[in-house]
Formats: C-alpha cells, structure tokens, sequence
C-alpha cells in the first residue's frame, strides 16, 4: 500500500493558473517531474527560481558555502509580525550572536534535563488520547494539543493548563488558520512592488500571540533577577552570554525567540507525530512492533529514565520513515547574494533556491521504493546512504533546525508512549491528503479510531 500523495499537476500551465494552485497548496501546485529532476527552473517576469535536488548542490547551499545563500527575505516576510527579529527570520551576523546564544540550550547535555518535563507531556497526552478510547478522533488536534503541552513545559515549566499557555495555543490556531500558506510570495514568483500585505487577522492573531509570551517572557526577567526562576530551557537562555560579546538576550530579543520556540516547535512536531499516528493505523505490524518495544522499555510502574528512549530504536526508525515521507516543513527557500552556476545554467544573483525536503525524500534517482512506507530501509545500503545525502527534515549546516535533537527525543518518546497502551486504525472518513500550510498537514484532518490495548 502505497501512503498518501498529493496528485502532481499537468507539465505545462499558465502563469495565473500556477499562482491559483499556489494558493491554495504548494504541493499539489508542483508538476510529476520534480521527482525525477536534479535541478528545475521556474522563470517568470520577475524573477528565476530554482529547485535543487542534487545532493552535492544542496550541500554546497547549506553547508558549505551558507554565508552566500541567505534565507530570502520573501520567506521572512510573512512571518515577520509574528517572529519579529527572530532566529529564524535573521542573517548574518545578527543570526550567529542569536545561535551563540540559543545552542547551548538544546545541546546533548541540556537535552536530560528538559527530558523530565517532556515525559510528564507525554503521560498527559496520553491520558487525554485514553479518554477517547473507543471513539474516532482528529489526531492533528490531539498532536498539536501535545507538542504545545512539550513546549510550555520545558521552555518556562507551564503546563498547557496554565493560563496563558491555553491562550498561546488558542491564538496559535487562529493564526494558522488566517495564514494559508508560508506566504505565496515565498515560493512564487510575485514581484516585490504587488502590494500582499499581511491579512488583518493573522496581524491580530501575531500582536495576540505576542501580548501573551511578553507577559511571561517579563515575569520570568523578574524571576531570574530574583533568583526564584526554574532552571528551564528559558532560564538556560536568557541567563546564557555571548561567548564572543558577553551580552544576553534582552527581554525584547527574547520574545521574538519565544515566539519562533512556540511556532516551529509546536506545529511541526504536532505535524510530524499525526503523520506517524497514521502510518501506524494503515501499517499494523509496524504499530504492533512498536507497541512492542514501548512495553519492554517504558514500565508501567516506573518513569522513564532519558536513557531508555536510546533503546526505542524500532520507534526511531518509523519515526524517521514518517519524516522522510511528511517532513513537516516541505520546502526552504534561499536567495543567491552573486551569479552562479549550476549544472551548466547560469544562475542571476537574487536567484531563488528552492530546496525541497518533500521532492529529495521522493526522489527517483536516490530512494529504492520511494514513496512506500518501510522503516527497515535504514539498515540497508541505500537507506544509509540517503540518509547521509538525500535526508534533510530539519534542514543541514549551520542553519540547521536548533530543536532538531529535542525533537527526535520528543518524537520517538511520545509514539512509543501512546501506542504503549493505545491502538490506533484508520476512521470511516477519506484517507487525508497532505498539503502544505505553515507545515504539512491534511486537507480534512486525519481521523483515527483509537482502542485500548
Ligand atoms: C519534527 C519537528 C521539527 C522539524 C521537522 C523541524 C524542521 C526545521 C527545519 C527544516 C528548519 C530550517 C528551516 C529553514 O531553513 O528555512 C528548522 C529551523 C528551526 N527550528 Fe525546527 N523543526 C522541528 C522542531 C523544532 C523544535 C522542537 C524547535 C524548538 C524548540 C525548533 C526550532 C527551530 C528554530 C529556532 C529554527 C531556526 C534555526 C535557524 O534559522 O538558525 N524546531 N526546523
């Protein structure tokens, strides 16, 4: 059985027709060829924009030469009232100060000790699944409801009860729903002088948002200057110093850091995990072998120890699987600061570099069985060479997903603990279809029957 793909559209159509398609998804908006395509160019009036799948090309932007391939202002853009300054919208130097900051917070070390608080998330997802039992539920609401749990509680050692996490969360979802896409203007070529602004609800969702993380951002400065704060993942970074200029985070600085904590952690996740529930439902032996595992290594009677998601390895591997088949962020863009070439075409300076997760995860030349579901490929030859060449969920490089490590310990943690004692299989509705918005999600949901086991 082969898991849901969006429908490619025809090879050739008309500028409009394109920017319509767009709109409404960006992976659907993409023709078959991409697939197969090492390299693809889309030239418009404007301006080029090129989709790269070559792994030595992708590298060469993201590793290796990533001080000459910015992130593109046209991907900022959309979400600049909400992230602000953020880590994720900034270059140059203002990013590294940003990143000498923030890293150390989520490094190996760190990790064991956020993983108490992200435990204590996992058991509360599970018991709110529990009481569903017997039903048929959306499990993207399920998901995001849980990834939001994991953010609050390690970052400033809230629950999702907590006030303002609920009002966060709430806010989260309106936003997402304002926002259609990343922004067509991220990925399409419309010219910069085509008034798009931002839609009046999404700026009053983002000014919200905003409202909220200030008031606990501000009354954990207080905390810190009073030596009462909770050693969080929010103390560890507003307390860390630039190695190179000795300063912290102001407050300011720190909000916008919050807002992007709370967007990309929450919603991809959320993402990656109901994609991963679902491919549990329609593969059963996987899901039986993971159910497995989380009993022999998650007691009953016991909290799990850091340790024990090391041995959770045949939950990794699906959980990888899902990521390589749904990688939550489909697409990333960059801008070309010079004139390149690339594969024999000259590529103008302010070129558009699309790097594609969803397309190189799918790709014909490298993957064996590309578009099935099989998480024993890790352990064969090509398994492992695609995943050191053709695998990029969190992005590579330097710029790299700063929670990528947080996330895969998250992840394996709470797939292996809801499927410890419930069973998920497909609900009576359609299969979903993935679509891209802010992440990859499903057109109508993604609704599973859950069971005791
Ligand atoms: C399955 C979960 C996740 C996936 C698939 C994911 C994926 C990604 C990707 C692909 C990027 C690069 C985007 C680009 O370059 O345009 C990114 C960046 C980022 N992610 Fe994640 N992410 C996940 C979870 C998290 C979590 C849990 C956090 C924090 C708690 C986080 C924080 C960030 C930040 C701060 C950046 C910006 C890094 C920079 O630009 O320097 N992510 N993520």
């Amino acid at each position: 059985m082969i898991p849901p793909k969006p429908p490619a559209r025809a090879e050739r159509v008309s500028l409009w027709r394109y920017l319509r398609l767009f709109r409404q998804d960006i992976l659907s908006a993409q023709p078959e060829r991409l697939y197969r395509a090492w390299m693809a160019e889309f030239r418009t009036p404007f301006f080029r924009s090129y989709l790269v799948n070559q792994p030595d090309l992708v590298r060469c932007v993201l590793k290796e030469r990533p001080d000459d391939f910015p992130k593109s202002d046209r991907i900022s853009e959309g979400l600049r009232p909400l992230l602000g300054e953020s880590v994720f919208v900034t270059n140059g130097e203002a990013w590294k100060r940003q990143r000498r900051i923030i890293d150390p917070a989520f490094e190996g070390g760190r990790l064991k000790d956020t993983f108490p608080a992200m435990r204590d998330a996992a058991e509360a997802a599970a018991a709110r699944l529990a009481a569903h039992a017997g039903e048929e539920v959306e499990i993207e609401e399920q998901t995001s409801h849980a990834a939001a749990d994991v953010i609050f509680r390690t970052l400033f050692s809230i629950p999702i009860e907590h006030r303002i996490a609920r009002e966060v969360f709430h806010e989260f979802r309106a936003y997402q729903r304002t926002q259609p896409i990343l922004n067509a203007a991220a990925f399409v070529p419309l010219p910069r002088w085509l008034p798009r602004g931002h839609r009046r609800r999404t700026r009053a969702s983002a000014r919200a948002i905003r409202a909220l993380i200030t008031e606990l951002t501000a009354e954990r400065m207080r905390a810190i200057e009073a030596g009462t704060a909770p050693d969080d993942l929010a103390t560890k970074i507003m307390t860390t110093r630039d190695p190179v200029t000795g300063e912290t985070f102001t407050t300011e600085e720190m909000v916008d850091q919050v807002a992007i904590f709370s967007l990309a952690g929450h919603e991809t996740s959320a993402s990656a995990l109901a994609w991963t529930l679902y491919l549990m439902a329609i593969f059963p032996d996987w899901q039986d072998r993971v159910a497995e595992e989380a009993r022999a290594n998650l007691p009953r009677d016991a909290p799990a120890d850091f340790a024990a998601v090391s041995r959770l390895r045949v939950t990794r591997d699906v959980f990888r699987e899902a990521l390589r088949l749904y990688p939550p962020v489909p697409m990333m863009v960059r801008e070309a600061t010079q004139a390149e070439r690339f594969r024999d075409r000259d590529l103008p300076r302010g070129a558009q570099i699309v790097l594609s997760p969803w397309h190189q995860h799918r790709h014909t030349r490298l993957w064996d069985n590309p578009d099935g579901f099989d998480p024993a490929r890790w352990e064969t030859e090509n398994g492992r060479s695609c995943a050191r060449e053709a695998y990029m969920p969190f992005s590579a490089g330097p710029r790299v997903c700063t929670g990528a490590g947080f996330a895969m310990v998250e992840g394996v943690l709470l797939l292996a603990r809801l499927l410890r004692d419930l069973k998920v299989a497909p609900g009576t509705r359609p299969p979903p279809m993935p679509v891209a918005h802010l992440t990859v999600r499903s057109r109508k949901g993604i609704w599973l029957k859950v069971a005791g086991r």
